[in-house]
């Protein structure tokens, strides 16, 4: 008995040392210049279009495929408000390689309120990401000014609290249709305009990690986003686009909570430990610069994600059922 324990005890250290070691190898591999780029770059060097000292800033920010000089643009959606607004403010903050911003979500005075705390230029496009037609136009506009885009911020998105027989099918089906169809349309819209240095960062939650009964279709909805991120980022690792998924525990200071709140008054009562809006943005755009493939920005979502690598999802929802009814 004690010699398998031992032995289950070596393997789950070895596979997190590999786990580690893996992530180390990644973020090295992403500030490594690709020969294409350094290519490029003698070249303008040695068409005098940039200077020596010059091609080592180059190489770190050059992406296009055009000799042309890009707008290199920052796409948020969900930027009218909470999470969404918050990255924005931070990323016009501290981001040199950014040149633009293009905000996304319904209400056209809260994306100019976000504009107007920018220093950078932005542009707000006021268009529900559900809506047919809306993804279109946005990959319309980006061919026609051939951008390149730096950052995509998948932070639009919205859940509802309740059992499948109290939330109306519209919204069960729209949580879906806004924060996973949406978000796979915007990735495909901006894949032929990303880079090498790119960031697609796509907002899931802590409740990716189980099954969350009362906050069903949201929590599938997150699993779904999360898988498919870290599929994706794996695809791009080759073009060395960053590809991060964002795992937030409950956020006390955004729209999000009362808006997921329904008639169904019991579903969840209380969230204990919640965290803000500034800290989350703050520790997660420190792991999105990084690189890293999940970024749990918080202590409740790092034990929860590690806790749902060691138990089993039944014993995981008995656990929540109790929770949500403190
Ligand atoms: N707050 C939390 O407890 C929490 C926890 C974990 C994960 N998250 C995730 O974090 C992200 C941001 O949430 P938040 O807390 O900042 O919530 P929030 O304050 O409600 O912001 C949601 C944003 O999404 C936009 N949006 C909603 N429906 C849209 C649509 N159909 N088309 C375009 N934009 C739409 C909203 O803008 P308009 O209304 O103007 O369209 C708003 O800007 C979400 O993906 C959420 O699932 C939140």
């Amino acid at each position: 008995m004690n010699a398998f324990v031992r032995m289950a005890g070596s393997i789950v250290v070895t596979a997190f040392l590999v786990h580690l070691l893996i992530i180390f190898l990644e973020m090295v591999w992403y500030r490594l210049p690709s020969r294409k780029a350094k290519n490029r770059v003698s070249e303008e060097a040695g068409k005098g279009s940039i200077s020596a000292e010059g091609a080592n800033d180059a190489l770190q920010t050059h992406v296009s495929g055009s000799a042309e000089p890009q707008k290199r643009i920052a796409i948020i959606t969900g930027a009218s408000c909470g999470l969404g607004r918050e990255y924005a403010l931070r990323l016009d903050r501290k981001s040199p390689d950014i040149d633009e911003f293009w905000l996304i979500a319904r209400r056209e005075e809260k994306l100019r309120e976000t504009a107007r705390g920018l220093g950078h230029p932005a542009r707000c496009y006021a268009a529900d990401l559900t809506a047919q037609g809306a993804v279109d136009e946005l990959a319309e506009r980006m061919r026609s000014e051939g951008v390149s885009v730096r950052y995509l911020v998948n932070c639009a998105g919205y859940g509802r609290m309740g059992s499948a027989e109290t939330i109306p099918e519209e919204e069960q089906t729209g949580m879906i249709d806004l924060n996973c169809k949406a978000a796979v349309r915007l990735v495909n819209a901006c894949l032929p305009f990303l880079g090498e240095g790119s960031h697609v960062v796509n907002i899931c939650s802590t409740a990716a990690f189980q099954p969350f009964q009362k906050l069903n279709i949201y929590a599938a909805s997150k699993a779904f986003l999360l898988r498919y991120t870290r599929a994706l980022r794996m695809e791009l690792l080759p073009r060395k686009i960053m590809v991060t998924a964002v795992c937030p525990y409950w956020i006390r200071d955004t729209e999000f909570i009362e808006k997921a709140e329904t008639s169904e008054g019991s579903a969840i009562r209380s969230y204990p430990l919640s965290s803000r809006v500034s800290s989350v943005a703050a520790l997660s755009l420190a792991g999105i610069r990084a690189g890293l493939p999940v970024v749990t920005p918080g202590i409740v979502c790092t034990l929860h994600r590690l806790f749902s690598k060691l138990l089993p999802d039944t014993v995981l929802q008995y656990i929540w059922e109790g929770i949500r009814r403190i």
